[in-house]
C-alpha cells in the first residue's frame, strides 16, 4: 500500500463520502478537499484530513495536492451558478486540475463522469464531463475513467425523502423508459480497486447497478419499502423542457436538472456489467437495500 495520502475531490458528497469510507476501511490515508471544513466535521473525527479546497481556486488546489499519492476528482457543480457553475467547476476548475495534478508529480488521477456523458448529449454538463474524460485520457497522467450510473443515493435524497414523509411521484414522461441505478458504495469499491489494480490503470470502465428500472419501476420498489401506494403524477416532456427553460433565464443550474430530468423522461440507458464483474467479482447492491436502509433511518 502506498503510504501517500489520496486526496478526495468531494469528499462531503454522495459518492465522496462512501469513497472516503472505502479507502479508509482498506487502510488507506486519506485527505479530503471541501470549500467549506465544516461539513466535513464528522469526516475530521473519523480521522480524515481535511483541507479547504476549490476547484475554481489553483493555488488551493495546488496545496490541496501536495504530497500525495493519487487523486480521486469526485466533485461536480451540476446546479451551480456564477462562480460555481457548471463552466467554471466542471470545465476550467478540471483543465485547472489536471495541470495541477500533473505539476504535483501525483501517481494516479481517478476521473469520475457519468454513463450519460457524450460530445452531444443535450445538457452541456454531460458534454463538458464527456470532453474532460479525453483530457484526462491525453493527459499522459496513470488515469482510470469511471463513469457511474445515476447513483441510488441521490434520488433516495432528491426524491426519497418526499416520499417518505407521504409526498407524490412525479414522474417525467410516461416514466417506462429504463435507466440503470447504481449505488455509490459500488461505485467506490471500483474506484479504490482502480489505485491498486493494474488492470484499471489507463482504462475508462463503466460502473453500473444490477438492474435497468424505469421511473415506474423504481416508484414500485418505494412502494414495497414504505408499505403504501404512491400517487403518481405524469408531466409531459415538453412541458418540462418549458419549465427548465424559464427557470434556467432564472437559475441556470436549476435549469439544467430539470432539463436532465426532461432528458431521462426520453431516453434512457443500459450498463452491461458483466465484463467488468467478470474480472473483478463483486456483488452488487440492490435498489431495495439502498431505500429500506435510508427508510429505516427516518
Ligand atoms: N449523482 C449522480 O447520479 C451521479 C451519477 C454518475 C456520476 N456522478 C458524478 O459523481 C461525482 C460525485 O457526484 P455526487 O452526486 O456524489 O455529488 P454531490 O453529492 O452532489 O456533491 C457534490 C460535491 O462537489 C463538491 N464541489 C462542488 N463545487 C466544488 C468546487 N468548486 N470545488 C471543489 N469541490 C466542489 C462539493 O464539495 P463541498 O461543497 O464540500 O465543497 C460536494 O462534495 C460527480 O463527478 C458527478 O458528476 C453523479
Amino acid at each position: 500500500m502506498n503510504d501517500k495520502p489520496v486526496l478526495v475531490i468531494g469528499a462531503t458528497g454522495h459518492l465522496g463520502r462512501a469513497v472516503v469510507a472505502n479507502l479508509l476501511q482498506s487502510g488507506h490515508t486519506v485527505r479530503a478537499a471541501t470549500r467549506d471544513p465544516e461539513q466535513a466535521g464528522d469526516l475530521a473525527d473519523g480521522g480524515v484530513e481535511i483541507v479547504r479546497a476549490d476547484l475554481t481556486d489553483r493555488v488551493s488546489m495546488e496545496r490541496a495536492c501536495l504530497g500525495v499519492g493519487s487523486v480521486i476528482a469526485a466533485a461536480h457543480a451540476l446546479t451551480g451558478r456564477g462562480k460555481n457553475g457548471t463552466q467554471a467547476v466542471d470545465d476550467q476548475g478540471h483543465r485547472r486540475l489536471i495541470d495541477v495534478v500533473r505539476e504535483a508529480g501525483v501517481e494516479h488521477l481517478v476521473y469520475v463522469s457519468t454513463s450519460i456523458s457524450t460530445p452531444d448529449y443535450p445538457v452541456d454538463f454531460f458534454r463538458i464531463k464527456y470532453a474532460t474524460e479525453e483530457r484526462v485520457r491525453a493527459s499522459g497522467l496513470s488515469y482510470t475513467v469511471v463513469r457511474g450510473a445515476a447513483f441510488m443515493e441521490s434520488n433516495v435524497t432528491y426524491v426519497g425523502q418526499g416520499l417518505f414523509s407521504g409526498g407524490k411521484a412525479m414522474i417525467a414522461g410516461r416514466g417506462d423508459v429504463p435507466s440503470n441505478y447504481v449505488s455509490v458504495r459500488d461505485v467506490a469499491h471500483f474506484i479504490a480497486l482502480a489505485l491498486s489494480e493494474p488492470g484499471l490503470k489507463n482504462r475508462t470502465v463503466e460502473v453500473g447497478g444490477p438492474a435497468e428500472l424505469t421511473l415506474n419501476d423504481v416508484i414500485d420498489v418505494y412502494e414495497g419499502v414504505i408499505g403504501r401506494p404512491i400517487k403518481r403524477t405524469q408531466v409531459p416532456i415538453p412541458v418540462l423542457r418549458i419549465m427548465a427553460a424559464m427557470i434556467g433565464i432564472v437559475h441556470p443550474g436549476q435549469g439544467r436538472l430539470l432539463r436532465l430530468v426532461a432528458e431521462s423522461g426520453r431516453r434512457g440507458f443500459a450498463v452491461d456489467m458483466a465484463p467488468l464483474l467478470s474480472e473483478y467479482p463483486h456483488d452488487l447492491t440492490t435498489f431495495e437495500q439502498v431505500i429500506a436502509e435510508s427508510f429505516a433511518r427516518q
